[in-house]
């Protein structure tokens, strides 16, 4: 297994689009009945997809989900390289493992997701975790079952991690989270390589799945009842550009809307492939949600230069405002780094006045992370950690102040909600999510999960609502 380096991955080989289909081999169907599972999953909404997906193989092959990894027979680890912080958890959750595993020698332990992209991360678990019994990639989930075969034949550490992207499988089973959301994926990998990222080598190259594809899956989830689907991509903007067919995001989006699937999402967009297209079909259904997220990273140039991101902050501005005034109500969120190598006090306030100028709905912050094998690797990066902490801070405080003045605005408004169930936190109330993504919590009867409802706010706090549900 080697990871391509910078240049090798950025000469992307141009495959040809080729299908696979998912089988499990029927000698594993239902072979470890009897036996339990329990899945970690780490990371973004892809991860979570592809947990949903290694759920029901391992169910197919008999194995049932454990509440608690300390009485599971495998434990399966789906990791996240994004920043440090996300290996420190696994090889936290790894140590705890170990020594569970030194009283129950009979536990099989896997590791799989971004992580076991990482050649660095490979060479760590052969010297130093070798007990581990299986270790597979992002593209390799569908060998799942041959792999956990092997590794209990040979009685040793299976590895299977393609450096590169092979086929497109199809025909995965999920076991979904919920019986209201799912997600589809539309497009794997991501080709944009800003310099910070290490996603463009986890994931592989851009490929998107056939339109066919998707739709039958959206066609069938509307079958089962299912009210919401959110369509997933590391760069959703760019489904279709390697198919090459003239077939993009926007006639995707007015062919899912045409489903009738009562709501529709998608994430994550690069800013730099949104065309007014999209905006325009965005804002033609009812059923496409009016809330985008929109990372922006920076609010300076040079450092949206040096982070390759391939807009300047007027260009964002620009789309930014094309949505919030084409698209009725529309929330936008974002993703911010700060403290990326030589980010200067000044280039920092830039990004605290683009925050105050787009008072944005919600916004993931972060300290900017040292990915290996990333050219941001390689920066100088001279500004301490108790700096970026500050900075942090500061813009926290900012972006909490917007999210809490956006609640505040619908105060008194009746919002529709869709009812995922009864709130975790909250005893004898029902928990949802609004047509903007705003969480709200409210009082109501059990009957109502699983349907869109209309909700009054009465209430508004920094990260959720309150409402009075009324007959
Ligand atoms: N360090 C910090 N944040 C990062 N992100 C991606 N890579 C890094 C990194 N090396 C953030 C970006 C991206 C989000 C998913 O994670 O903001 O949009
Ligand atoms: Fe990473 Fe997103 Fe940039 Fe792709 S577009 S390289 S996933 S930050």
């Amino acid at each position: 297994m080697k990871l391509p380096t910078y240049q090798e991955a950025k000469t992307r080989n141009p495959i040809a689009y080729q299908k696979e289909q998912y089988k499990l081999p029927r000698s594993l169907a239902s072979k470890y009945a009897g036996r339990t599972y329990y899945l970690k999953t780490y990371g973004c909404q892809m991860n979570e997809h592809d947990s949903e997906n290694i759920k029901a193989i391992l169910e197919e092959m008999g194995f049932q989900e454990a509440n608690d990894y300390k009485t599971a027979d495998l434990i399966l680890l789906n990791t996240c390289s994004i920043r440090e912080n996300a290996h420190n958890k696994a090889f936290g959750m790894l140590g705890r493992i170990k020594h569970l595993k030194e009283s129950k020698k009979d536990i099989l332990v896997g590791l799989c997701g971004c992580m076991a992209q990482e050649e660095s991360v490979v060479n760590k678990i052969l010297s130093d975790y070798p007990w581990i019994n299986f270790v597979f990639g992002t593209h390799n989930i569908h060998h799942l079952p041959e792999v956990l075969e092997e590794s209990i034949k040979k009685q040793q550490l299976e590895i299977e991690v393609f450096s590169r992207e092979g086929n497109l499988i199809e025909g995965m089973p999920a076991h979904r989270a919920s019986n209201y959301k799912a997600y589809v994926n539309i497009i794997y990998g991501c080709d944009k390589f800003c310099t910070y990222c290490i996603v463009p080598y986890t994931r592989g190259k851009q490929r998107s799945r056939k339109k066919e594809d998707i739709l039958q899956e959206v066609r069938q989830l509307v079958k089962d009842g299912y009210q919401e689907v959110t369509l997933l991509g590391q760069n959703v903007n760019a489904y279709g550009k390697d198919l090459k067919d003239g077939y993009g995001l926007s006639q995707l989006l007015e062919d899912v809307a045409k489903t009738h699937i009562p709501r529709i999402r998608f994430v994550t967009s690069h800013p730099w492939d949104f065309t007014d297209e999209m905006i325009d079909v965005i804002a033609k259904y009812p059923n496409i949600m009016p809330s985008i997220h929109l990372p922006v990273q920076s609010g300076s140039n040079r450092i949206l230069r040096l982070m390759g991101r391939r807009y300047t902050k007027e260009e964002y501005l620009n789309l930014f405002h094309k949505l919030k005034q084409k698209v009725p109500n529309c929330t936008i969120s974002t993703d911010i780094i700060v403290g990326f190598p030589g980010e200067t006090k000044e280039e920092f306030q830039e990004t605290i006045q683009l925050a105050k100028q787009c008072q944005f709905d919600n916004a993931f912050t972060f300290i900017f992370s040292k990915r290996k094998g990333t050219p941001a690797e390689k920066l100088d990066d001279p500004i301490s950690l108790k700096e970026k902490q500050e900075r942090l801070q500061q813009l926290n405080e900012v972006v909490n102040h917007y999210f809490l003045k956006s609640n505040q605005s619908l105060i008194g408004k009746i919002v529709p909600v869709l009812v995922e169930g009864k709130s975790p936190k909250k005893k004898n109330q029902l928990f949802g999510y609004t047509d903007t993504n705003k969480l709200i919590n409210f009082v109501g009867d059990e009957r109502l999960i699983g349907k869109i409802v209309d909700v009054e706010v009465t209430d508004a706090k920094t990260w959720s609502l309150d409402g009075t549900y009324h007959e």
